[in-house]
């Protein structure tokens, strides 16, 4: 049979670990798809660079659009990331009849829907498995595997940068800024790290997710987003002593009033085989109704990781191309006319638990205090501790633990506690996730 042609955008990390990886294992890789898969173009703005990667007999161009619009390119891999330059490309792409298989997160949570939406219009396929937790085939676990379920929620570690930085910091006691520098050199982190750092990368991901479990459209606006720049190693320390550890974790739950979408740095119980994911491994848990809790886990983030799951769609899409698109497998899993428009609720209605940590001058009366304010918005206690004094401080350490309660009450209760003259600085507030049911 025909070989199937490639034209890859971008040789950069993603890019360089693709035309690497589908060279080594080219000939097993063919057996699989049922046809070769060559990359005949490739496109960056380095040619010197993609001229030394590639072949002789690849064409290397710095136009990208030579390629989106070449007569004999079946499908294009977009590799350059951004929502720009790599939107118009696909677009184009599209618009020439080529499938695209792309690792750019930060595109389709945020114009998913147009994508998919002029993708289905011309019969072509966008795969996308890359663009959440690197290497691990999560997107066609949700897709395919476990459709059987009523999903209920999913909780990932998806952003490896961010991992990486909180283990550096907990096991090595290093600075933040040295282990984000660590990352950027390991090609982890993304153009823009403070995307990794401020969470907006795991909201991404966890958009897409969200609406492949639950078959909602993609809504990037909707998702809260909370990073790990202001995370201390101060409660990185006492989460530790009561039995937790810290995480950057994508969350999305199916509950009563809708979906919840949202990304914060979480307290998880060690016992956890989540909370013992390290470095820039990812993993991701999926509740089902039928299945029960299932655990994806692996690298999140890197060149021949990431590549495994860009060669891995370029198999699919090989397999897929010639089936009629009416049965191929839906993009978001479900039938793009059957999304539900079950709301995503606002932050401010999630429930969870959660840790608090508050400074306080030493002096009696203040416990009573800061009691009497938690119990007035219905918050119940489940642990509360006070650390001693240091010898050069009137002021000690007061961390307590809430059962479930609704985020606008811990929210009003921290305004009400940060006002009292006895509390120094701000209350420091880190959700808290079982992850049990
Ligand atoms: P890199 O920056 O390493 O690679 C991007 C490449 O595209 C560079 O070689 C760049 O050239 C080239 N490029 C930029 N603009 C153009 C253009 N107009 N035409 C042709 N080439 C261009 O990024 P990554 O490989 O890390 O990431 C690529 C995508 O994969 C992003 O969407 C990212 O979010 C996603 N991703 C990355 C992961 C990772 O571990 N790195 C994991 C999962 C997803 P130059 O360097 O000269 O600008
Ligand atoms: N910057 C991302 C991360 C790359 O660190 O997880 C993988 O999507």
């Amino acid at each position: 049979m025909k070989p199937i042609h490639i034209g890859l955008l971008g040789v950069g990390t993603v890019g360089g670990g693709t035309y690497t990886v589908l060279k080594r294992n080219h000939e097993e890789i063919a057996r699989r798809a049922g046809r070769d898969i060559v990359i005949t173009m490739i496109a960056d703005k380095d040619l010197e660079k993609a001229r030394k990667l590639a072949d002789p007999s690849v064409i290397v161009t710095d136009n990208a659009h030579e390629i989106t619009t070449h007569p004999d390119i079946d499908i294009v891999v977009e590799l350059i990331g951004g929502q720009t330059i790599a939107k118009d490309l696909i677009l184009e792409a599209i618009a020439h009849g080529k499938h695209v298989v792309t690792a750019n997160k930060a595109l389709l949570a945020n114009h998913g829907t147009e994508i998919f939406a002029v993708a289905r219009a011309k019969g072509a396929i966008v795969a996308f498995e890359a663009a959440v937790a690197g290497g691990i085939p999560i997107i066609k676990a949700l897709r395919e595997g476990l459709t059987a379920n009523r999903i209920t929620w999913i909780a990932g570690i998806i952003n490896g940068t961010a991992n990486f930085i909180l283990s550096e910091m907990r096991e090595k006691g290093l600075s933040f800024a040295q282990v984000l520098e660590q990352a950027q050199k390991l090609g982890y982190a993304e153009a823009d790290p403070t995307y990794d750092i401020e969470g907006i990368d795991a909201a991404h991901k966890i958009t897409l997710m969200s609406a492949i479990a639950f078959g909602i459209p993609v809504q990037f606006s909707k998702v809260y987003t909370e990073g790990i720049t202001q995370l201390t190693g101060e409660d990185i320390r006492y989460a530790e002593e009561l039995g937790y550890r810290i995480k950057l974790l994508g969350i999305t739950k199916r509950v009563e009033k809708g979906i919840e979408l949202r990304v914060h740095p979480t307290l998880i119980p060690m016992r956890r085989l989540i909370a013992n994911v390290e470095g820039v491994m990812n993993a991701v848990v999926v509740k089902g109704d039928a299945v029960g809790a299932t655990l994806y886990y692996g690298a999140g983030a890197g060149s021949e990781p990431t590549a495994s799951a860009v060669i891995a769609d370029l198999v699919d899409v090989t397999r897929m191309q010639t089936a009629d698109p009416m049965h191929r497998v839906p993009t978001l899993s479900f039938q793009p006319d059957l999304l539900s428009d079950t709301p995503v609720i606002p932050m401010e209605e999630v429930e969870t638990a959660y840790y608090m940590r508050m400074q306080v001058i030493d002096k009696p009366g203040v416990m009573a205090d800061i009691t009497r304010i938690v119990a007035d918005y219905n918050i119940s206690i489940s642990a509360l501790i006070q650390k001693e004094a240091s010898a050069d401080s009137n002021t000690v350490s007061i961390i307590m633990l809430t059962h479930l309660t609704v985020e606008k009450n811990i929210n009003a209760a921290i305004v009400r506690i940060e006002t009292l003259s006895v509390v120094t600085g701000k209350v420091i507030r880190i959700r808290i996730e079982e992850l049990k049911d």
